[in-house]
């Protein structure tokens, strides 16, 4: 850091923006870094409104932003859990949730699905614009990771996206927790979904731990306000961190791990979810996934108290999940990029062993309350029967979904 930071002469940021833009496509021409992602969305909007000249912001519902104030006022989420109220230039959209929409796809189609939130979501903003509303920005993941892992279907992102555009607004695309290869099929979220954005702000991978941040344009939204360049340029030991982590990224694979690895993840939660009732839905994609827990398949009941057990236990093992989603009922996984198959096994081992524990300790208490209703001595003979049958499912369950 001594040597970088005295001696560097410049052409390491050069490197790094210029090895940074080759990942994205040409509309994108200018680097602007910070030090964090809230701080990147909070330069985003700026940009959109200088260069719209409009104040209104569409977000989703249920969406994080980060926590700067000028971002929790355009975060759902973060708004919620702190008791303010959404300020009058921010209007909140649905996404299609086809694991939780009213009208799920075993009823309609996912087309049909979007649709209809595609609508609802025109008309809240064709409501608001007559009012008076000026929309100078949409701003939103494109893998929903916050609001519990779902990947949009086919074609909302692009419906959304061309209407902002046709009322005149920009998009932004926040890849915070998307981009940087973790989608694996593609380098950025925008991309996966098939559209392309005006802007994006990168985060946390960027850096890999380092606190560093940017934003993305064109020069001519770049442009909109003066001077930006020199008071958003990084430091040496910012671009030299950022260069090795686009260099480790390309040179040991790790986008094509992810989709691999993500992929083998999801596989064998699948053939859990057969095997555990707590386990309503299994998606994601690269190396995003999530687990949504409910007390019961049929119903989707979201099951939180449930997710922070399973959380909690996972990190007495040495495994860090976030329970997340709109009810907390989501178990997601965002591990790093370098995952190993062993690694891979080795969560979906420890997730069977906790559901098993989940289910028999479930039991225990409802025997326990058949035992305090009718006084058998039954009781240590049963007690030893539920462990008994505990050892057996974690020992036929390690095989049952190995993928070798
Ligand atoms: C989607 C998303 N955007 C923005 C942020 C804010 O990033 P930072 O914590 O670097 O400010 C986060 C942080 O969790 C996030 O998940």
């Amino acid at each position: 850091m001594a040597t970088l930071n005295l001696y560097s002469s410049g052409s390491i940021q050069s490197q790094f923006c210029d090895n940074l833009l080759k990942t994205l496509p040409s509309n994108f021409e200018v680097c602007l870094f910070t030090n964090s992602g809230a701080e990147a969305n909070d330069l985003a909007l700026q940009l959109a409104r200088r260069y719209t000249g409009c104040d209104g912001v569409a977000v989703l519902e249920n969406a994080f932003h980060g926590a700067v104030k000028s971002v929790i006022e355009i975060s759902p989420a973060a708004l919620q859990r702190q008791n303010l109220a959404i300020m009058p230039w921010v209007h909140v959209l649905p996404y299609p949730d086809t694991y939780r929409s009213p009208s799920s796809p075993s009823k309609v189609s996912e087309s049909e699905i979007v649709d209809t939130c595609f609508h609802e979501a025109k008309s809240i903003l064709d409501k608001a614009r007559k009012n008076g509303a000026k929309i100078g920005c949409f701003v939103s993941e494109t893998i929903l990771v916050i609001q519990g892992v779902i990947v949009p279907p086919r074609n909302w992102l692009s419906k959304i996206y061309s209407y902002i555009r046709q009322i005149g607004g920009l998009v932004i695309a926040d890849e915070i927790q998307t981009g940087m290869g973790r989608c694996g099929s593609h380098f950025w979220g925008f991309q996966s979904q098939g559209v392309i954005p005006d802007i994006i702000t990168i985060g946390k991978p960027i850096g890999n731990g380092y606190p560093i941040a940017a934003v993305v344009t064109s020069r001519s939204i770049a442009q909109s306000i003066q001077n930006l360049h020199e008071e958003y340029l990084c430091c040496s030991v910012a671009a030299a961190v950022g260069k090795s982590v686009l260099d480790v990224l390309h040179e040991e694979k790790l986008m094509m791990n992810a989709e691999k690895m993500g992929h083998r993840l999801r596989e064998g939660l699948h053939i859990l979810k057969h095997r555990h009732r707590w386990i309503g839905d299994v998606r994601g994609i690269g190396m995003i996934t999530g687990l949504e827990i409910v007390w019961c398949k049929e119903e989707k009941r979201p099951a939180p108290e449930v997710t922070e057990k399973i959380c909690y236990r996972l990190r007495e093992e040495h495994i860090l999940a976030e329970n997340g989603g709109v009810y907390g009922n989501v178990v997601i996984f965002v591990p790093p990029l370098c995952l190993s198959v062993e690694d891979v096994t080795k969560i979906l081992d420890i997730l069977n062993k906790i559901f098993c524990e989940l289910e028999v300790s479930e039991s225990e208490e409802l025997y326990q309350l058949l035992g305090s209703q009718s006084e058998s001595n039954e009781s240590s003979s049963q007690e030893y029967r539920w462990q008994e049958n505990l050892e057996g499912v974690i020992a036929g369950g390690s095989s049952y979904y190995s993928l070798d």
